[in-house]
């Protein structure tokens, strides 16, 4: 696979082959700096991870990597932490906590619905992970197989019904993050946090600006995603 870079910051992913059609023009694809047909600038390298992150196929809604952004810095979730999901969906979340943790790490998910758990299956394989281990099932049927995560992340309409069968599985002190669209869900949500400290409800406002001479705001863009819940446990 190539990544092209245009100067406009528009990237391309190409498979390997000698060129690719862009909207600027034919690339060469040998890797460097390289001019298209129609004598546009481009550079030509291998892809990173939010290259092929922020293409993978979508299914059902994913959590928006401005949320995931702050999950992250809240929980010091890094190289060699241990983290549970449940509500894998296609796995944008799945594999950005996988990239996080790194082989040190561990990440085991969970996705219930077998549609979606095959789009998983399909996203994921392209990484290569081998700390990251995803499961068709749920764990309010099946338990949770392994113990001491620092971070559990709930992604389900219905997280209360996971509580205890999650706590179980965190070492003492770690993390419980939901994420849910409504205040009903997490008013319910806190209601069941027995074992837990008392949340902490986020919600993250994220605007692009366009730049150009008449610099502003852009005027569409994702408003309210989801409440992000954050509890520790300490029982
Ligand atoms: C909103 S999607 C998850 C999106 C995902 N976290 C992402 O960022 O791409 C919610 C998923 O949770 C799954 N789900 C709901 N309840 C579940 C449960 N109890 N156990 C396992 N999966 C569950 C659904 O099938 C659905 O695919």
């Amino acid at each position: 696979m190539w990544l092209l870079i245009h100067k406009s910051g528009k990237t391309y992913l190409a498979p390997d082959r000698a060129t690719y059609n862009t909207e600027y023009g034919l690339v060469e694809l040998k890797g460097g700096y390289t001019k298209s047909s129609t004598g546009e600038e481009f550079l030509v390298t291998r892809p990173g991870f939010v290259d092929l992150w922020m293409r993978i196929k979508r299914g059902p809604q994913i959590a928006h990597w401005k949320d995931l952004g702050l999950i992250a810095a809240l929980t010091g979730i890094g190289p060699g932490s241990r983290v549970l999901e449940v509500g894998a969906g296609s796995g944008f979340s799945t594999l950005f906590w996988a990239h996080l943790v790194g082989e040190r790490g561990r990440v085991l998910s969970y996705e219930k619905n077998p549609k979606h758990y095959a789009l998983l299956v399909e996203n994921i394989e392209k990484f290569g992970f081998s700390h990251l281990e995803v499961l068709p099932d749920d764990p309010r049927k099946v338990g949770v197989k392994e113990k001491d995560f620092d971070l559990a992340f709930l992604d389900v309409p219905d997280p209360w019904e996971l509580v205890h069968i999650v706590g179980d599985s965190l070492r003492p002190g770690a993390f419980l993050v939901s994420y849910l669209p409504t205040v009903e869900q997490v008013k319910r949500l806190e209601e069941s946090l027995d074992g837990f400290t008392e949340p902490a409800v986020h919600e993250v406002i994220h605007r692009e600006w366009k730049l150009g001479g008449r610099t502003r705001p852009l005027s569409s863009g994702i408003l309210h995603t989801a409440f992000i819940v954050v509890a520790r446990k300490i029982r």
